[in-house]
This record gives structure tokens, C-alpha cells and sequence, in this order.
């Protein structure tokens, strides 16, 4: 149902009031009182979809979440990038986007960098003229939830060709491995990860933008901790995993404990495996797929000796938890091959392109285990560039 406020701002046809005209994909607050704005992105690759119709140009306002960062978002009509970058630092800044022709369009908001850069707001979306909805079926029902740190945000995944200064201009994590699998088969993600973080480790600390603000938090979260969260970088704020129940997790986690070939506290193996039995508790049906990198992928970022003690450890843990007969739990170990040269990207993380070929290898190994085919382009609920 279209809701019109035509006398506030003169130029304004519609402006989105209500929460229920949107779709959301990956963890979001929600706005008090079921209003739409202002809505708050913390999570990389998450979106809001916003149906619309005969507009010829619709405008978002947004802006930076006090205490964080700066943030990128991507702007899709009609799952068509038409802004790639938009980048919130200081000031508010409206997007204004023209259309090109009339009929049903869908508008996707993603923010593509992660919480430990920064937070935005969307404060308001409008037309020009025409109204808002009809709501778009939700999609195919098939759900990820994808767990890690930086390597699966993406994490300096552009550097090669934007250079990793600021660093969240490096960062896409729509063309990380998780999401891009998802992406694959139509389905609705949280993509749960923070630069730093392990298992036992907190992730790295949020830095404001202005040096004179107080950072949200003083230290990042640990998975775990990040894991309940509904927005990445509210301590207080918890997740309601009943919400969503992914029938597909993958995992890549616990790396940042191993550093510089100092072990990790000899904890490590139990809290592991306590968080894939939490993981487990929210999700009981669902595949487990934990992601084995290569050695060759995790070497650059912590040394040879730390990536061999990961590698070797999350191999024992699986083990271990299939050996207490924990279900549906997979190792999947990718090849170096997925590195198609010695590129990388900032501070040594995996390349956009390696992302890739991860995903080639990821989307086989899901397709095999759930049975899952991909979507076309005119089903697809999330983006196609
Ligand atoms: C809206 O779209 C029309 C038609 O393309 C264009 O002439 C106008 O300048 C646009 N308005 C804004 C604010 O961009
Ligand atoms: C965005 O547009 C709205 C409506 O015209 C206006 O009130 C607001 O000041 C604009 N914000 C910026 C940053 O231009
Ligand atoms: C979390 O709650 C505590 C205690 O109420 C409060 O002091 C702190 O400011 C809150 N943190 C955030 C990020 O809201
Ligand atoms: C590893 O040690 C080097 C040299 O001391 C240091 O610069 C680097 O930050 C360390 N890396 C980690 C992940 O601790
Ligand atoms: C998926 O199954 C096919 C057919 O059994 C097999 O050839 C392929 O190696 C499997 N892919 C992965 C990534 O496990």
C-alpha cells in the first residue's frame, strides 16, 4: 500500500514512510514504531530492497553513524548497478538516480564495507513523482549465514586497483566469496564477519571519522560476540536468531587467534567448537560448511608457521565434532589453485578475482550438498552487475 506525504518538501511526490514497503537482506535494527527511516547499515553486503513504480528519479539521503567511520554503499535499480562507491564520510549527502523509463522498479540499497570502518544511516528515500511498491515476492526461501573475518568481508579485496589507502575504499564484500555464493543461488544472507576478529581475539577497534568522537566501542568484538549482535557495532543490541534460520553456514573463522606462529591460548580447540555448537543450536538443519583456505591464501596475511597451526587446528576440531556425531558438518578444503597468480590485495588478503574462483568452488560443493540450482537474473532477489 503506497503511503504519499506531498505538502512537506515541495519537490517531493512520495517519500517512504513504513518499514513494511521494504525488504531487508542480512541483519538490520529495526526503526521504532515500524517507520522506514532513519535506518541504520552496520553489516558489509547488506541491503534494503524498495519497490517503486513510474518515478523518474528517486533520491536517498544518508548519512555516517556518529562514533564510526566512513562507509561505501552501491545503489542497483532493477538489480543494475547504477552507483558503484557512494561514500559517506563527514557530511550528509543525498543520491539522487534517474530513471529510464516508467513501470515497476525495485531499488536495492547495499553497503558494501564493513562495521569496523564505519556505520551510515539511510535517512529517507523519495520520488519524484509515482509511488512506492508493489512488494516483490520474497524470494526463493533459501538462506545463507556466512561467518568470519576479514577475508570473508572482503577485506582489501580491491586493492590492486584502487590502491589501500583509505581502506575502506578497498573493501567490497559484495564480491566476497560468501556473498557471491549466495548470490549464486537467490539467497538471503547475514554476512557475520569483523576485520581481526577470532575466536578468542577481539577484532580491530573502530576509528571515527573526527578524531574528537567517542568510538561506539573502545575494542572489536570477537565472532562470538559479533555473532549475537543485530548491529555489528552495538555491543547492547542482540540477535533474535529465530528471525532467520539459514539452511546453509559457512564458516571461516579463528584465523586472527594464530599470529606471527605464536599458538593460541590452549582454549582454542574447545571454544571453537563450543561456537560451531551454538552456530549448530540456532541452525539445527542446517549444512555447516567450514571453509578450509589454502595455505597460500592465509600465509601472506599471518606467516607460514600460523597459517600451517590454523589449518591443522580447524582440521582437528572438525574431526573432533564429527567424532561426537555433530551433523551436516563439512570441511571444505579449496585448492591454491583459487589463487591464479602471486596477486594481492591490501595487506596480503585475497583479490576480488581469487574471491571468485573460491566461489566457482564453493557454489559446486553447496549445489552438491543442498541441491540447490542457481537463479536466473529475473528471479533473483539480490544483485547482478
Ligand atoms: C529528474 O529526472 C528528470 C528527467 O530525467 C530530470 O530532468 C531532472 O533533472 C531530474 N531531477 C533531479 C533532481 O535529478
Ligand atoms: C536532501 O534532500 C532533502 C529534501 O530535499 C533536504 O531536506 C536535505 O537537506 C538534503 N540533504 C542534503 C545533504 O543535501
Ligand atoms: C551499552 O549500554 C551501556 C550500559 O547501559 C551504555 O553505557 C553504553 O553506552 C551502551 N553502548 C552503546 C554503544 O550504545
Ligand atoms: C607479526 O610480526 C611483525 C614483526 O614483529 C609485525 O609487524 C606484525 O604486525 C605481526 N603480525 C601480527 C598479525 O601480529
Ligand atoms: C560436486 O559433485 C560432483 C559430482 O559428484 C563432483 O564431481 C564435484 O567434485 C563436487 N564438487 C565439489 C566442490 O565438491
Amino acid at each position: 500500500m503506497p503511503t504519499f506525504i506531498t505538502a512537506a518538501i515541495v519537490s517531493l511526490c512520495a517519500i517512504l514512510v513504513t518499514g513494511q514497503q521494504i525488504s531487508y537482506n542480512g541483519r538490520f535494527p529495526r526503526v521504532s514504531n515500524g517507520a522506514a527511516f532513519p535506518q541504520r547499515f552496520s553489516w558489509a553486503a547488506s541491503s534494503i530492497y524498495v519497490p517503486f513504480q513510474d518515478a523518474q528519479n528517486v533520491t536517498i539521503a544518508f548519512s555516517r553513524v556518529q562514533g564510526t567511520g566512513p562507509s561505501q554503499f552501491e545503489i542497483r535499480v532493477d538489480s543494475h548497478l547504477v552507483e558503484s562507491a557512494t561514500s559517506l564520510t563527514t557530511k550528509p549527502q543525498n543520491v539522487t538516480v534517474t530513471l529510464a523509463g516508467s513501470g515497476t522498479h525495485s531499488l536495492a540499497i547495499t553497503k558494501i564495507t564493513e562495521a569496523a570502518l564505519g556505520e551510515a544511516q539511510v535517512d529517507g528515500v523519495w520520488l519524484d513523482k509515482g509511488s512506492f511498491g508493489p512488494m516483490r515476492s520474497s524470494g526463493l526461501g533459501r538462506r545463507m549465514e556466512i561467518i568470519g573475518a576479514s577475508i570473508m568481508n572482503g577485506y582489501g579485496n580491491l586493492g590492486n586497483d584502487q590502491g589501500c589507502q583509505p581502506s575502506y575504499q578497498a573493501e567490497d564484500a559484495v564480491v566476497a566469496v560468501g556473498p557471491l555464493v549466495a548470490n549464486h543461488f537467490g539467497a538471503k544472507f547475514g554476512l557475520i564477519a569483523w576485520t581481526g576478529a577470532g575466536i578468542l581475539r577481539k577484532g580491530v577497534e573502530v576509528r571515527p571519522e573526527n578524531a574528537n568522537e567517542q568510538p561506539l566501542e573502545k575494542q572489536g568484538p570477537t565472532i562470538p560476540e559479533l555473532y549475537s549482535r543485530a548491529d555489528a557495532g552495538d555491543p547492547n543490541s542482540s540477535f533474535d536468531h529465530s528471525q532467520f534460520t539459514p539452511q546453509v553456514v559457512l564458516i571461516e573463522a579463528g584465523g586472527n587467534d594464530f599470529s606471527n606462529g605464536t599458538k593460541p591460548p590452549s582454549n582454542w580447540g574447545a571454544e571453537y567448537k563450543r561456537f560451531l555448537r551454538q552456530v549448530r543450536s540456532n541452525a539445527p538443519e542446517a549444512d555447516i560448511v567450514v571453509l578450509g583456505l589454502p595455505v597460500d591464501i592465509t600465509r601472506p596475511i599471518r606467516g607460514e608457521a600460523s597459517a600451517q597451526m590454523y589449518a591443522q587446528a580447524v582440521q582437528q576440531q572438525v574431526q573432533e565434532l564429527k567424532a561426537e556425531n555433530f551433523q551436516k558438518l563439512h570441511l571444505l578444503r579449496l585448492p591454491a589453485s583459487v589463487m591464479q597468480d602471486s596477486t594481492l590485495g591490501c595487506n596480503g588478503h585475497p583479490t576480488a578475482n581469487t574471491h571468485m574462483n573460491m566461489a566457482a568452488i564453493v557454489q559446486q560443493f553447496v549445489a552438491n550438498i543442498t541441491a540447490w540450482g542457481p537463479t536466473g537474473t529475473e528471479t533473483s532477489f539480490l544483485y547482478h552487475n
